[in-house]
């Protein structure tokens, strides 16, 4: 797995124990160049501290709401000032309103899911077209990354996170289908649960956790992203150069036992 000379986005950088992070760590350490965004305000602030910490410093650390076109449009073009094109991007974004989440799956109001989606789902589409003219400068084609919690079956606490990341896999096929003629790979890693901020803001998050050692033959240890990270990372490489529109389960082998 090489990345040397990639320009990579990571788009949902927050602190350390991010996806986002661990995903800018592994690309830096195969040799890519990162930019780093995150929604303005404090979690942008966040990020330009914690990127600190990073092997190599990022190219830039950016801001923009992941569901607003302006915001987009304006990253793409502070993007494009940076480089005249672009190997990857990796979408690590998610929200839902609590009263989405931690079994209030009947009772959620619409609008309450339709946050979901808009941020966790339909900003996949926003993300990639907003970068598309960078993308189809890629020498070698181009990579989209997003993580998604497996959606083929329905989870305790995970409530409308669950229909929005099966939109989020679907979106990811969708896009497949329409960029594969422009060079342009889309696809997504299955996280197994990872202590992550977003992850801890799932009320019962925890149960859910407990029970991935156990069940995955491999176990699953929740503290470490990096084997999340490694795949991501070999999706944006050229070894995966005939990949596109898949979802990549790295859960231990938890999604591949029944019990
Ligand atoms: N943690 C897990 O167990 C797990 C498992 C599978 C998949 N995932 C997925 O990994 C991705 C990253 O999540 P994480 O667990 O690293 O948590 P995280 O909280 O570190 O990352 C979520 C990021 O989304 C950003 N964000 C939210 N709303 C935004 C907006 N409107 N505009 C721009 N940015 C916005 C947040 O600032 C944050 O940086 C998500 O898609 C999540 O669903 C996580």
């Amino acid at each position: 797995m090489n990345l040397t000379g990639k320009r990579i986005l990571v788009f949902g950088v927050l602190i350390e124990t991010s996806m986002g992070y661990k995903v800018a760590e592994a690309a830096l350490n195969q040799g890519a160049d990162v930019i780093l965004v995150n929604a303005p305000g404090k979690p942008s602030d966040i990020m330009r501290r914690i990127a600190k910490r990073l092997p190599k410093e990022p190219v830039a650390c950016l801001s923009a709401d992941i569901t607003e076109q302006e915001d987009l449009r304006a990253l793409a073009a502070e993007v494009g000032r940076h480089w005249d094109g672009l190997d990857g991007v990796v979408h690590a974004v998610a929200f839902a309103p609590q009263d989405a989440l931690g079994g209030n799956f009947l009772t959620t109001p619409f609008e309450s899911v339709a946050t979901a989606m808009k941020v966790s789902a339909f900003s996949l589409k926003g993300l990639v077209r907003s970068m598309l003219p960078l993308l189809e400068k890629a020498e070698n084609g181009a990579s989209v990354v997003s993580l998604t919690f497996n959606a083929a079956v329905a989870w305790p606490v995970y409530d409308w996170m669950g229909p929005t990341k099966a939109a989020l896999e679907s979106v990811n096929r969708y896009l497949a289908r329409e960029l594969g003629p422009r060079r342009i790979r889309v696809n997504a890693v299955d996280s197994g649960p990872i202590t992550t901020m977003a992850g801890k803001s799932i009320p019962g998050f925890d149960q859910l956790a407990k029970v991935w050692p156990e069940r995955a033959p491999l176990g699953w240890d929740s503290s470490d992203a990096t084997p999340v990270a490694d795949t991501v990372a070999f999706l944006l490489s050229d070894a995966a150069r005939a990949m596109t529109g898949q979802v990549l389960h790295v859960d231990g082998g938890f999604s591949a036992v029944g019990a």
